[in-house]
Formats: C-alpha cells, sequence, structure tokens
C-alpha cells in the first residue's frame, strides 16, 4: 500500500479550471486502479499550511548559531513547519496540479516549496552539493497552460516545469513524470480536443503511477 499526496495550486473551482479537471480525472483512475492506497489531498488555495515568515527564519537562525533561546512564538512555528515538512515528505508519491503563470508557478506553490524543501529534513548539503533524503519516491506534474512550453520554440521560457523538477530532483525525487496540458487558449479551434485529450491521458497515466 502506498501513500500519495494529491496537490493542487488554484484557487479556482473545479468547473472553470483545466487543470482542476485533468486533475481530478488523474485521482479518481488512480482510486480505482490502487484499491487500498492511502489518498491525501491538499489544495493550496483553500488549506492553510505554514509559510515561512520572519519568526522562522529568526528561529532558524539561532538554531544554527546555538546558543540564544528560541522565543515561544518562534519554537511553535518552527515545529509547526517541521511537522508539515515531514508529513507532506512521508508521502511515497506526488501529483502536483497547476497552471502556469506568467511563465512560473502560483505564488503558494513557491510557498508550498519552500516548506516542503527544507534543509536539515528533505535535503542537507555536503562538499559534493545537495543531498535529498526523499530517494525512491515519485511524482507527476500536470502543468496547464494557455501556450505551448513542452517543446521549441516557447520551450525556454517554462520556468514552472523544469524548476519544480529541479526541486524535486534535489530532494531525491528523481522519477519525475509530466503532463502538459497545453495550447487551448492559443489554439481556440482545438480547446475542446486538448482538454479531452488531457483528461483522457491524465486517466491513463494514473493507472500505472
Ligand atoms: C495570472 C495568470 C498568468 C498566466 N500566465 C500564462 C503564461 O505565462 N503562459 C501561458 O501560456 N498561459 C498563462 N496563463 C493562462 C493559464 O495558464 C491558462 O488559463 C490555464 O488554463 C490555467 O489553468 P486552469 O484552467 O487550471 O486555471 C496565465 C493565466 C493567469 C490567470
Amino acid at each position: 500500500m502506498s501513500k500519495i499526496l494529491y496537490i493542487t495550486a488554484n484557487p479556482k473551482s473545479v468547473e472553470n479550471s483545466v487543470g482542476h479537471r485533468v486533475g481530478r480525472a488523474f485521482l479518481e483512475s488512480y482510486r480505482e486502479s490502487h484499491i487500498g492506497d492511502e489518498i491525501r489531498t491538499i489544495n493550496l488555495y483553500e488549506d492553510e499550511f505554514p509559510i515561512i515568515d520572519e519568526d522562522i527564519l529568526n528561529g532558524w537562525d539561532k538554531l544554527r548559531n546555538e546558543g540564544s533561546e528560541l522565543r515561544q512564538v518562534e519554537k511553535h512555528k518552527i515545529n509547526a513547519l517541521h511537522n508539515f515538512t515531514d508529513r507532506v515528505a512521508s508521502a511515497d508519491k506526488f501529483v502536483f496540479v497547476s497552471p502556469m503563470w506568467n511563465w512560473g508557478i502560483p505564488p503558494k506553490l513557491k510557498a508550498f516549496i519552500d516548506s516542503f524543501v527544507v534543509v536539515g529534513k528533505t535535503f542537507h548539503y555536503t562538499e559534493n552539493g545537495p543531498v535529498g533524503h526523499l530517494k525512491g519516491k515519485k511524482a507527476i506534474h500536470i502543468q496547464v497552460s494557455g501556450g505551448v512550453y513542452s517543446h521549441e520554440p516557447f520551450a525556454k521560457m517554462d520556468y514552472s516545469h523544469p524548476y519544480l523538477k529541479h526541486v524535486l530532483n534535489i530532494i531525491g525525487i528523481q522519477d519525475v513524470a509530466v503532463l502538459y496540458v497545453e495550447g487551448h487558449e492559443f489554439n481556440r479551434d482545438e480547446a475542446k480536443e486538448i482538454i479531452h485529450k488531457g483528461i483522457s491521458d491524465a486517466r491513463k497515466l494514473a493507472t500505472t503511477f
């Protein structure tokens, strides 16, 4: 039995979001084909989660420099953040569903990454560079964009999927698949087919994930 964490980063309703619809198809298909797996979900625009702030940064500085006592609020926030990181990291498989916003990821997904990619928790530095702690785990990223970025000429403008893949690789997750659902706003005539194909590809990918 595996533990899967399904992460969405979009404030839109399911009806209005291509990503939510494709992601939901993935999840339904996963549920049908992986009976008994534990599925957790987090909607980064609805669910509260700890975000790095001044108290956390000051607390981390104090822990690094040893000696000065952490304030109660610093201890409390660091504990909450580290518990969150551990809970997220305990999943075996990760599904990220995000829209491309200005060639990058939505800000709440960036905040989530900062609370998940935490030195000393999910990776550590060595003389030879960072070493990830989540080896053997896998992820898939469903990325939705109005234009087409999976290949040139615009692939070099994609700071979304390559960035997410990079940080997941850093924390040890090497197996990172991607499903691009793209171009429906630039090729309006083909929008229906593009979305339909995205849903169908998601259903298929879920069965072997
Ligand atoms: C704030 C914002 C920025 C966007 N930036 C881009 C972009 O850089 N490139 C692109 O192709 N589409 C861009 N889009 C379009 C979305 O990627 C597109 O609408 C996609 O369908 C969003 O996924 P959703 O339907 O799940 O919300 C942007 C949309 C918004 C709201």
